[in-house]
């Protein structure tokens, strides 16, 4: 049989992969995996919107030969099938060029390797004039010319990238300044998160350290580790010989998150929709938020967030996509996370329905919560983590569990039969005159003189005035803050 060589045009597929689908902080965090890849430590980016625009990516990883840059500009410079690193976060031999040209038009790559620098660059405009795959070679007078290079050259080894003629960031803007100030906002969110363990840095993983415009980028770890439960142990699949770790996590309730650890966890209503698996590959996150259809995402597990280390080995399995941003798990594995699943939303579940997924749903903290029952039905019960009980525990740890059995038996015998009677009756309970101000006070006072610090003092008084029943009391409260009796 005969063959026809049959090469792609180049203006015509370079301007098609443009199109793949990347937003710049995927096509961002595509550049940042080649810097991870190749042992960077440091990495900068640079977003300079003004005039001639660029956005440069610099690292201080081993950095290119000139043969080896030539190489990786090659679209497939690498078989997907090749067999990678254990730490390499690369896979098809695209990213640089489609990540980079999906944002630009102009994608110029300088290494330095050992002191030696050499330069190439993709111009699409260039392509589309002479209708061929001509990669330039940058000789010393191009190289000086570009923006950033006086931070490359002192470095041994290293890389910077840059992009220039950003038509994909400037389309649809009428203030490009203001626009890639918002955008770099976002990429800042999107890199604190995606690459939050290689900014922290954890046994067998360098910590990394990376700059926008200058300005660290501090990692946002979405498991809030130092405060949430592990409800189990890790769980290791072998699959195909490869190890995959689970590790689930369970957020703390939000009322014991701080204003800034909630909003970094994406605020009331991220906690819902980001519930579920955080993939990582290599310790790079790759797809979070969703439970692979194994389940809902509900209320109930909204606190549930697993994390899912998979090798870069099981790529094929997974279905990774050329951008890093779908991965699905095999048959095999997804059969163990629904039993992990299982186990962990009972746990989430008991988070929630322990603290009273309360039906009058005010910002006040209520000694008596009305909770609806999970198999129907409802049911009061003693909120727990009320300023009285919890201050009781602190006090006398010794009766806790005593504690306990007393509130459950308050909750199980509450006279329910004659209290409707008397209610229908229209008689008067008069049980909340025990309550009276002096008593309000005492407790207070009690509960203030725990405090160590003036700040924590104000932050538990702020506490109190939206609790039961110190919020029926606001006026005396005050009074006593004027008349410094409090602070
Ligand atoms: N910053 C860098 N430092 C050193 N080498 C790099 C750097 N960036 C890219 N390379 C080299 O260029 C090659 C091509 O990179 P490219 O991102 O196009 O593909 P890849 O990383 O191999 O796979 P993928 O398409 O999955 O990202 C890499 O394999 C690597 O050898
Ligand atoms: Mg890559």
């Amino acid at each position: 049989m005969k063959t026809i060589n049959l090469p792609p045009y180049a203006p015509t597929l370079m301007e098609s992969t443009r199109a793949i689908g990347y937003s710049v902080e995927a096509a961002i965090a595509d550049i940042i995996d080649n810097s991870l890849a190749a042992q960077a430590t440091k990495i900068g980016i640079d977003f300079f919107p003004i005039g001639d625009e660029y956005v440069a990516i610099i690292d201080n990883g081993h950095g290119m030969t000139s043969d080896e840059i030539t190489n990786a500009m090659q679209y497939g410079s690498k078989s997907p099938n090749d067999v990678r690193d254990f730490n390499d976060l690369g896979r098809y031999g695209l990213g640089l060029k489609t990540a980079s040209l999906s944002q630009c038009r102009k994608l110029s790559v300088i290494s330095v390797c050992q002191g030696k620098m050499s330069g190439r660059r993709w111009d699409l405009d260039f392509i589309q004039e002479v209708g061929e795959w001509s990669l330039l070679v940058l000789d010393n007078d191009d190289i000086d010319k570009l923006p950033c290079i006086e931070k490359l050259k002192p470095l041994k080894n290293g890389t910077l990238i840059i992009w220039q003629h950003l038509d994909k960031l400037s389309i649809g803007e009428i203030d490009l300044a203001a626009s890639l100030g918002t955008k770099m906002d976002i990429v800042r969110d999107h890199l604190s998160l995606v690459f939050h363990r290689y900014l922290t840095g954890e046994p067998g993983l360098k910590k990394v350290e990376l700059r926008i415009n200058e300005r660290p980028v501090i990692a946002a770890d979405p498991f809030l580790s130092k405060k949430s439960a592990q409800i189990m142990d890790a769980e290791i699949i072998i699959h195909r010989g490869n190890q995959v770790i689970v590790k689930p996590y369970i957020l703390p309730h939000l009322s014991k998150m701080s204003g800034a650890e909630m909003k970094a966890l994406g605020g009331k209503e991220g906690l819902r929709r980001q519930q579920g698996f955080y993939v990582y590959r290599n310790k790079r996150l790759l797809v979070w938020g969703t439970w692979f259809r194994l389940m809902r995402q509900g209320d109930l597990s909204k606190l549930a967030r697993v994390q899912v280390d998979i090798p870069n080995s099981l790529d094929d399995l997974w279905t990774l996509d050329i951008k890093k941003s779908t991965a699905i798990p095999p048959e095999e594995v997804r059969k163990n996370l629904s039993n992990i699943i299982k186990k962990i939303t009972d746990g989430s579940k008991r988070t929630w329905t322990f603290r009273g997924k309360k039906e009058i749903d005010d910002s006040k903290n209520h000694l008596w919560n009305r909770i609806k029952a999970r198999d129907g039905g409802i049911f009061y019960e003693i909120n727990r983590d009320h300023l009285i009980v919890e201050e009781i525990i602190r006090k006398y740890p010794e009766i806790k569990s005593k504690l306990k059995n007393l509130l459950c038996q308050i909750e199980g015998t509450i006279p329910l039969n004659q209290l409707y009677i008397d209610l229908t009756n229209d008689e008067k309970i008069n049980n909340d005159t025990y309550i009276d101000e002096i008593m309000v006070m005492e407790i207070v006072k009690s509960i203030l003189d725990d405090c160590e610090s003036a700040d924590t003092k104000v932050a538990m008084l702020n506490n109190l005035k939206i609790t039961d029943p110190f919020c029926e009391y606001l006026d005396i409260i005050d009074q006593a803050i004027e008349n410094g009796e409090l602070i």
